[in-house]
């Protein structure tokens, strides 16, 4: 159900965005206010979710430890699973960050028919999301040729890494195909995994059919249905240099997959992709385990009013004495 709510809205969207796209005035408005609203809604998002993590306190180190904590000298320390210095935690950060580390370690359960209950590894999850995410970032990278010009040199370079196979006409981008591979797999295995399924909520599914929808557009685009190139790059060009230009006949998916683009741009701040940024501030993973190293107070825990052994002997000094108690201070 939920996921059905979510593709709904998705059809909705895509209804809506192929009729606007066939007139004039759809192609106006979509190729030029719509960007700029999503650009605006993502920055200010971002920005507001930021300050948000920023404002949280955090009083003392909460960090993730999945080793031996350092101590003493001779117990040797995971500097990398427990970091207790700055950059450690940097060290690690930067694993997760272009890795996925700790979904590397990812265990799923399952309750076989002839077994009892086993936890295995679920590495397939792991290459999935790297694969999606690393396709992603590869996508975005190529996607400077209509933004920048001249075309920065990495924009050819990663194109002939990407295109290494030189399958098909045009060039099959490897990405491509691995990006649609890895959000099938990620969409699939919410769907047909029954605990997965249970757990899921429309804002899962949401994301998904939404990546997959502009991927499929952009791929049309490239091998299926030709567009004006030389079309979207002016627009690009119009859009970053703010002399927003709509040039005639660039094609309705284009303006399909830029609608797609925005909506994604403008729900990022307020889904669970903000995971993006969010990684950065978490305190779970930016903060070096100094906990038993040094002492780290609550700036607003109250003032603790305390009766030390020095004032109590002072005040009883008299009947210490007479009491013959010896006392710490003569
Ligand atoms: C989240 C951002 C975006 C994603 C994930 C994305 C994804 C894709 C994908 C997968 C393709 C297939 C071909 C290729 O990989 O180059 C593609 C093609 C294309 N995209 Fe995007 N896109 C994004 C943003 C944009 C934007 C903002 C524009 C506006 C200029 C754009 C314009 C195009 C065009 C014109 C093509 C056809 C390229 C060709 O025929 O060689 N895309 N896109």
């Amino acid at each position: 159900m939920r996921a059905w709510s979510a593709l709904a809205i998705v059809v909705v969207l895509l209804g809506v965005a192929w009729v606007a796209s066939g007139t004039g005035g759809g192609q106006a408005v979509i190729g030029t206010v719509i960007p700029y609203l999503a650009v605006a809604l993502f920055l200010a998002g971002m920005v507001a979710r930021v300050i948000g993590w920023a404002r949280s306190p955090v009083p003392f180190r909460i960090t993730t430890t999945c080793g031996q904590q350092r101590s003493l000298p001779w117990i040797p320390s995971a500097t990398l699973d427990n970091p207790h210095t700055g950059w450690g935690a940097v060290r690690r950060m930067v694993l997760e960050v272009l890795l996925f580390r700790s979904l590397f370690r990812n265990t799923r359960s399952e309750l076989r028919p002839t077994e009892r209950l086993v936890y295995e590894s679920d590495k397939v999850l792991w290459v999935a999301a790297l694969a999606f995410h690393w396709s992603f970032l590869v996508i975005l990278l190529r996607h400077l040729r209509f933004f920048l010009e001249p075309i920065p040199r990495l924009v050819p370079l990663l194109e002939t890494v990407d295109g290494f196979f030189q399958l098909t006409v045009p060039t099959l981008f490897l990405t491509d195909a691995l990006i649609v591979a890895a959000l099938l797999y990620l969409l699939g295995r919410r769907v047909l995994n029954v605990q997965l399924r249970y757990l899921s909520l429309a804002a899962d599914y949401f994301p998904l059919f939404v990546l997959l929808t502009i991927a499929t557009t952009g791929i049309l685009m490239r091998y299926v249905t030709k567009v004006d190139l030389v079309g979207a790059k002016e627009l690009a060009m119009g859009l970053v240099t703010f002399h927003p230009v709509v040039p005639q006949g660039i094609g309705t998916l284009f303006f399909v997959h830029l609608f797609f683009v925005s909506v994604l741009f403008a729900y990022f701040p307020f889904s669970k992709l903000v995971h993006m940024g969010g990684v950065f501030l978490s305190p779970t993973r930016n903060l070096a385990n100094n906990n038993r190293a040094r002492r780290h107070v609550s700036p607003w825990n109250p003032e603790v009013k305390v009766h030390t052994y020095e004032q109590w002997e002072e005040e009883f000094r008299d009947k210490l004495v007479a009491a013959g108690i010896p006392l710490d201070k003569e």
